[in-house]
């Protein structure tokens, strides 16, 4: 692999012991779609345990599952159907397709910045302008138009039952907030997250496990009180120090970071709502505990127009890689009361909360008149069920919809203000409505565990050891006959049961140079291999040996498991596994 960069020799690694290759090879393949192995597997889940670990566990959240597609309308109200669209040129000439705003990157030297706030025509401008061609036959493109990236199905044999593969699984945990809410006896704040796979119709995808059109997405979902933004636990993050490219000093060309503390974050005011910064900073302390130094990591904030349309404020959480550079294995966004607002105004499902409150509040509510005599004349014989279906909306939701888009669609039947007149009344009641606000941590799973690989991939002496930390290494322990004859191997697999009923994941391996067998876990990240030798037969003991230091204890084996769920645990380190030999 001479002269390969670190993917090549990561790809030809993964594909070779079972961590990733591309899909569908045996058909020629198709981009945007990779397996992950029966390596690759395990530590892509362990890397989602991490997560649930600490953003779940920790503080006391949940984590539920629904289903990957969802009728239009969900993603109607969630604005996806009106936004989640790339701008694609097609060559005239081989018919290629391509992200037009990618080829305005590559070629005219823009940054995404730059390429994000285009409009179409700007962006016919600049092709037209800098004679862009078509990368692969150098032929004329075509207008840039816009292309919806959902995956768009039909639910059951009926064309007109329109269906989208989720392309996040963030709206499986707004259509049931209700029903969550009530589950979780009406705490706020509360967070619900959802780990699965999404899916997006990239244009071009060419970047392996970078750029997916099948992927693994961590979206959690952090519902609270907009009038309650402050986070409790902001102590235990305060002296975090977190690297951000700030809006205002990419505008400026600034693009480098400013290394700040959360505290000095929260009192420059830079971050909104505290809970958002806190979730950054513990974001961070999972990237590290992946290896990914502090110096490989930053924020970027995004300008509006960068920003997906529910954002009012977001950072991307980016690692550097070597092929690619800076690439974002996470976004945090503050996403107001924007989702649920629309899944209110759509569905008319009432997506409020009630606190109740020791002192009587005086509000103002909105109410619904239906103008009879218009319903009738617009919806003739279903009159009747307009007037009924009314009673059930939010009025709030009418409003907005009147106000944004100048009629409110429900159950079929399109309402405007000729129909309904939105009045105000006067309440006094002890307590407030509202729709939670929502602050989202969402990973992207396959990168972060592609970005693990790359930190963990090293050599020494011409040979890789794969130097994963040890809580998401595949494999966690070899156990290995120093030879294969004299009763060792009957004894190593004494040994090999021991630990598998200890719950370890252990393989065990009898053929050939111990020196070889050595190399083959080091390679897929073995942390610690454990060798049977003639020693074993006197005293019962073992030799366990470090994978990246390559160095040897010896300690007996009825202690083993005590001290191996501590090494695992991050309780003991190697040093205390044995005396050295
Ligand atoms: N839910 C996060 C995203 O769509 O990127």
């Amino acid at each position: 692999m001479k002269g390969a960069d670190k993917f090549e020799r990561i790809s030809e690694l993964a594909r070779r012991r079972g961590f990733f290759w591309p899909s569908y090879e045996i058909y020629g393949g198709i981009s945007g779609f990779i397996n992950w192995g029966p390596l690759g597997a395990v530590m892509k889940r362990k890397i989602e345990d991490k997560f649930r670990d600490i953003f779940l566990r920790r503080l006391n959240f949940y984590e539920i599952e629904s289903p990957i597609i969802a009728p239009e309308r969900v993603f109607k109200a969630s604005g996806h159907v009106d936004h989640f669209k790339e701008p694609l040129v097609e060559c005239l000439k081989c018919r290629r397709k391509f992200r037009a705003d990618h080829l305005l990157q590559e070629f005219a030297d823009l940054s995404s910045q730059e390429t994000d706030r285009m409009s179409l025509q700007e962006i016919a401008g600049e092709i037209e302008q800098r004679n862009i061609k078509c990368p692969e036959c150098n032929g004329a493109l075509s207008e840039p138009k816009y292309f919806l990236t959902m995956f768009q199905t039909t639910i059951g044999p009926y064309s007109e039952s329109v269906g989208y593969g989720r392309p996040e699984a963030a709206q499986g945990i707004f259509v049931e907030f209700k029903r969550l809410y009530e589950q979780v006896r009406e705490r706020l704040p509360i967070g619900f997250a959802q780990i699965g796979h999404a899916l997006r119709n990239e244009i071009s995808p060419r970047q392996g496990p970078i750029r997916l059109r099948e992927f693994t997405i961590i979206d959690l979902e952090f519902f609270f009180d907009p009038e309650k933004p402050q986070c409790p636990f902001l102590n235990e993050v305060a002296d975090e120090s977190l690297r951000l490219v700030l809006a205002e000093n990419r505008l400026k060309g600034d693009g480098k970071p400013v290394k700040l503390t959360v505290k000095e974050i929260v009192a420059q005011g830079l971050i909104k709502v505290e809970w958002h910064v806190f979730f950054m900073a513990l974001a961070k302390r999972l990237l590290a505990d992946l290896s990914i130094p502090e110096d490989k990591q930053r924020f970027i904030e995004k300008h509006p127009w960068e920003r997906a349309h529910y954002s009012t404020q977001g950072f991307d959480q980016e690692v550097y890689l070597d092929r690619w550079g800076w690439v974002e294995v996470a976004g945090f966004n503050y996403r107001t009361d924007y989702d649920l607002k629309g899944h209110m105004m759509e569905s008319g499902v009432d997506m409020r909360v009630f606190k109740p409150s020791e002192k009587e509040i005086m509000r103002v509510e909105m109410q619904v008149k239906p103008l009879i005599e218009s319903i009738s004349q617009t919806f003739k014989d279903k009159a009747p069920k307009v007037v009924e279906a009314l009673q059930n909306v939010d009025p709030n939701a009418l409003a907005e919809a009147l106000k944004r888009h100048g009629f409110y669609e429900m159950n079929g039947f399109r309402i405007t203000s000729e129909h309904v007149e939105v009045i105000q009344k006067e309440f006094r009641e002890k307590g407030r409505h509202f729709i939670p606000h929502v602050i989202e941590p969402s990973f992207g799973s396959d990168r972060l565990t592609y970005a693990a690989l790359e930190y963990a991939y090293t050599i020494k002496d011409d040979r890789v050891i794969l130097k994963l930390p040890r809580d998401i290494a595949p494999i966690q322990l070899a156990v290995l006959p120093l030879v294969s004859r004299d009763g060792l191997p009957e004894k190593a697999k004494e040994v090999y049961r021991i630990l598998i009923d200890e719950g370890f994941t252990v393989e065990y391996d009898d053929s050939g140079y111990i020196g070889r067998r050595y190399a083959r876990f080091d390679e897929v990240g073995v942390p610690l291999c454990i060798t049977v030798d003639y020693q074993t037969l006197k005293d019962d003991t073992v030799t366990i040996r470090d994978r990246d230091t390559w160095r040897q204890v010896r300690a007996e084996i009825r202690g083993l498991p005590w001290l191996l769920h501590n090494y695992f645990r991050f309780k003991i380190n190697f040093d205390d596994l044995g005396l050295p030999i």
